[in-house]
């Protein structure tokens, strides 16, 4: 049965091993999942799966949002399925070619998202990037789009902002995932930041994302394991409403 700290994903974006090890040791059963990111990726490599397998039970989000040709991607895909981490991504602003690819590397051991538009992206990010009225005029097109790719390519879900997790599921069905990054909890204390499409855990649960992908509002808050607490406890409501 999946908990409610089953849903948060929290982001280990830390410069540092120590910090990872200071974030695992205090939310590791706070959370249902470490997702580590290319920036302690690069620094420490396989090293910091390993470690978090050691230290902890959650789970393991290797998000390197891949890229590249799919002779290429195919490849990466069956390294990172070798280190046995549960969830992976690729972007979907290519070809089919490549998201098929990646999930032919990952021969069914590891969950390929794909990525649709990162919830950083806004309107007019993606006029400026030449694209058309349709896409720039409603964002939730072009991800809808590049969705359909990654369900089309056998990906198991994609990453999409909580705003559109709900289009997604109606779209695509309840057992395609929908993994949501640019959750700020209307607690959290931050400035504004570089999320644009950003939702509340209760809406995110509400449009029926199955993880919610949390970082700042939990790293930076004064008491990080409280705050995963609170997150948990409005996901738990929610999940009590919807
Ligand atoms: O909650 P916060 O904004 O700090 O979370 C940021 C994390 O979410 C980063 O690790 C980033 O890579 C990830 N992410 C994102 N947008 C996406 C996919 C992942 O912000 N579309």
């Amino acid at each position: 049965m999946k908990r409610a700290k089953d849903y948060i994903i929290f982001p280990l974006d830390v410069q540092s091993a120590g910090d990872a090890k200071h974030y695992i040791g205090l939310l590791s059963n706070h959370v249902g999942m470490f997702k580590v990111g290319l920036e302690l990726f690069i620094r420490y490599g396989p090293q910091v799966i390993k470690m978090i397998r050691e230290m902890s039970e959650a789970g393991i989000f290797l998000d390197l949002k891949l890229h590249d040709i799919p002779a290429t991607v195919r490849r990466a895909m069956e390294s990172i399925t070798g280190l046995g981490v549960n969830i992976t991504t690729v972007h979907c602003g290519e070809t089919p070619e490549m998201l098929k690819a990646a999930v032919a590397g990952s021969a069914g051991k590891t969950a390929v998202l794909g990525v649709t538009v990162l919830t950083s992206v806004s309107v007019s990010d993606i006029k400026k990037a030449g694209f058309e009225n349709q896409y720039y005029s409603d964002i939730s097109k072009l991800v809808l789009k590049r969705a359909e790719t990654a369900k089309d390519a056998g990906c198991a879900g994609v990453v999409c902002s909580g705003l559109e997790a709900k289009m997604i599921k109606n779209s695509f069905g309840k057992d395609f995932l929908a993994v949501t990054p640019g959750i700020r909890p209307a607690w959290s204390v931050g400035e504004k930041d570089d999320q644009q499409r950003v939702t509340t855990p209760a809406s995110a649960i509400k449009n029926g994302s199955d993880y919610l992908v949390i970082g700042r509002p939990i790293r930076d808050a004064k008491d990080p394991v409280s705050a995963a607490v609170m997150t948990a406890d409005e996901i738990e409501s929610a999940l009590s409403v919807y």
